[in-house]
């Protein structure tokens, strides 16, 4: 069989209209703008109301993905959706594909937290190397503040929802060249969305689990401390995988949870400040949208051009964490 190339062709993103910055947080927790911006480098971050839903808002910035990498709804072979935020459990991309009128895509959703993005990369790679698709919408969405728990000021502060896309593309040059995905179920409580349930007996001995999603919960020691060591190595294994090292990074897009975790991973990859693309001071952690919206945010600014070297990294719950290196463009 013929080699296939990979090529991210195109990206959009999208964010609620509304904004809660630091000041507004502090009238509901016992928090201040000080503690929050120099503990995690967050001000502000979008929120969703209730009207505006996860589909609607994927959908949006699906669609400038698709503009930017001059595809039609109609070229779509498969929409993936990394989220764990769908506005139905049985998943949240066949609304997306019947807005878009992708009419010819198959569509499902992928959960893997905020590592949803790079996992869904290496999972829409996987199609496309194999010949079975050609051109694929990869969204990471999440609206995080239907799940928070507005009264906990370790994690209310952190979280923010948007959506960001890219278009994944056959190509005669692949420039996907390595990627590392892990998972750790043993540090699964760390970080939770859970559902908690009662026994409703429905005949003597026949009983149904009745229950609902709880509000996050999260050790944030724990989780700092997973990704600093962890994102680094992962990411250094996909260079390897690359036959290349962080020299030859031009970007390092890093799943958008706190700054300090941005400053730390760099660091220890020896890879410059400029170099690392930042926008949680404005958005806070958006989970599996926070890399494809920090990406498109870079290449609208002009910053990330065809043929840059990228390395991103998401991480979070599960445990999960993942890397990918490519190029942008064809
Ligand atoms: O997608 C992955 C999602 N999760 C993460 O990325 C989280 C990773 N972890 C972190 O980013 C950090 O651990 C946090 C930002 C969550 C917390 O920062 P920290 O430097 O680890 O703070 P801490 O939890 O050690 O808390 C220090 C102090 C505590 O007070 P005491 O016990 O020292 O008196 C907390 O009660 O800060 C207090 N505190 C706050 N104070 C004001 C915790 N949250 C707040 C708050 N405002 N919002």
């Amino acid at each position: 069989m013929q080699n296939i190339g990979i090529a991210v062709t195109g990206s959009g993103s999208a964010v609620p209209s509304t904004f809660l910055d630091n000041h507004g947080l502090a009238e509901i927790v016992e928090t201040s703008d000080e503690w929050i911006t120099t503990r995690t480098g967050i001000r502000q971050r979008h929120l969703a109301k209730c009207s505006e839903s996860l589909s609607a808002i994927a959908a949006t910035a699906a669609a400038r993905a698709l503009e930017s990498a001059g595809l039609t709804a109609n070229d779509v072979d498969l929409i993936l959706l990394a989220t764990s935020t769908p506005d139905d459990l049985f998943g949240s991309a066949c609304q997306i594909q019947g807005i878009l009128g992708a009419n010819r895509a198959v569509a499902f959703d992928l959960t893997a937290a905020c590592s949803g993005f790079v996992f869904g990369l290496v999972t829409a790679a996987q199609y496309i190397r194999t010949g079975v698709f050609r051109n694929v919408l990869l969204i990471g969405a999440d609206m995080l503040s239907r799940w928070v728990d507005w009264e906990d000021r370790r994690s209310c502060v952190l979280f923010g929802d948007g959506a960001g896309a890219v278009v994944l593309q056959a190509n005669q040059s692949d420039r996907l060249l390595g990627f590392e995905l892990k998972s750790d179920g043993s540090q699964n409580s760390c970080l939770n969305l859970a559902y908690t349930c009662e026994d409703q007996e429905l005949i003597p001995g026949v009983s149904v689990s009745r229950g609902k999603f709880q509000p996050i919960t999260m050790n944030g020691k724990e989780v700092y401390r997973f990704a600093v060591q962890k994102v680094p190595e992962i990411i250094d294994k996909a260079l390897f995988h690359a036959n290349l090292s962080p020299d030859n990074v031009d970007w390092l897009v890093l799943h958008q949870a706190n700054q300090r975790i941005l400053d730390a991973v760099a660091q220890r990859l020896n890879i410059p400040e400029n170099k690392v693309i930042s926008n949680v001071s404005r958005y806070g952690n958006t989970s599996a949208a926070s890399i494809p919206l920090a990406l498109d945010e870079a290449v609208r600014e002009g910053k990330i051009q065809p043929g840059d070297m990228i390395a991103a990294s998401g991480f979070g719950a599960g445990l999960t964490w993942g890397a990918a290196i490519f190029q942008w463009g064809r």
